[in-house]
């Protein structure tokens, strides 16, 4: 059994040569910030077949060629989707939202409530999962959150995934692990005969799901008192990855809190300004005693 798994393996291997696999590596690199890693040409050669077959050409060299001309969007933005890992689930990493709910949900709900802006950010957000369940946890915190000036951005490079989290469908299996009764007051019914249920609208209604390429300038100028950067730069090179806990930690306000996943780590340096409140918790020194910001124009959120 294992000799035929190594057979299979060893074949899909030959569908790409190690000079083409350094190609797609290169431009994967060049368009996301993902490193790709030795040894993963058989899962490359797999998810390439489609985009290959799509774009009209044999080869992954054809290939290459297709991508790297100007205009070749669509490609890529199909090259992109074949390459990223959008594993997510609800309520991943439990001990954050945990943290949400006890330490900052209830100040932010107040300052939601005085009619000052509230913002949190899922980015690397998926088909969906991690930015509904901040607004499940948002809307226990604060019924009202959708008649006032508080709104959840979520953001991913991946068109085709983002498509899936607008839909707000999910099986209804995957709400098992929605704490509490989430799952009844947040989702209507499965219609008869169907195994998936819809969001909300009221949940719904606070998150504007954006495209936005991290590794690219960003189109809003505003900081944010909840970011949610989870098991995404888990996949970038460390240069990326430093690149972009930098812009990120810029962007939280005083006394707000930059979540990362927990195979992820942020050089101390860049932190200096935060508190580290739990595993892959930071909290910006400081309050954040603006008045209501006023959104800047091109922002999204
Ligand atoms: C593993 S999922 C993480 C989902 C969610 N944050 C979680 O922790 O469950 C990683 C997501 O990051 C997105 N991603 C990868 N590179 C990106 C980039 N350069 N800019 C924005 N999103 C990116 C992928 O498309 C994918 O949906």
């Amino acid at each position: 059994m294992t000799l035929n798994l190594k057979n299979r393996a060893a074949r899909a291997d030959d569908l790409i040569s190690e000079e083409a696999y350094a190609r797609v590596a290169q431009l994967l690199h060049e368009l996301t910030g993902i490193h790709l890693p030795q040894g993963k040409r058989a899962m490359v050669s797999s998810r390439l077949s489609r985009p290959l077959r799509n774009a009209g050409v044999a080869d992954i060299d054809a290939y290459c060629r297709v991508l790297a001309q100007p205009g070749a969007t669509r490609q890529q933005d199909e090259f992109i989707s074949a390459l990223t890992t959008n594993t997510t689930r609800f309520n991943r990493e439990a001990h954050h939202f945990d943290h949400l709910c006890q330490d900052v949900l209830p100040a932010l709900a107040a300052k939601a409530q005085e009619g000052r802006r509230v913002r949190l950010w899922s980015a690397g957000c998926s088909s969906g999962e991690e930015a509904y369940g901040l607004a499940f946890h948002v809307l226990d915190h604060c019924p009202g959150a959708p008649t006032r000036d508080l709104r959840i951005l979520a953001t991913d490079i991946d068109n085709r995934i983002l498509a899936r989290a607008r839909q707000a469908r999910y099986p209804a299996s995957a709400l098992a692990a929605l704490p509490g009764d989430q799952a009844s007051r947040y989702f209507d019914p499965a219609p008869a005969g169907s195994t998936h249920c819809q969001v909300s609208a009221a949940a719904r209604q606070l998150i504007a799901f954006r495209h936005l390429n991290l590794k690219q300038d960003w189109p809003f100028a505003g900081r944010f008192d909840v970011i949610f950067c989870r098991n995404v730069a888990i996949y970038f090179d460390e240069t990326t990855q430093v690149h972009l806990w930098r812009r990120l930690c810029d962007r939280v306000l005083p006394g707000g809190v930059l979540y990362i996943g927990h195979s992820e780590s942020i050089p101390p340096d860049i932190t200096a300004g935060f508190a580290v409140a739990g595993n892959g918790i930071f909290q910006r020194h400081g309050r954040d005693t603006g008045a209501a910001q006023p959104a800047k124009s091109g922002e999204t959120a």
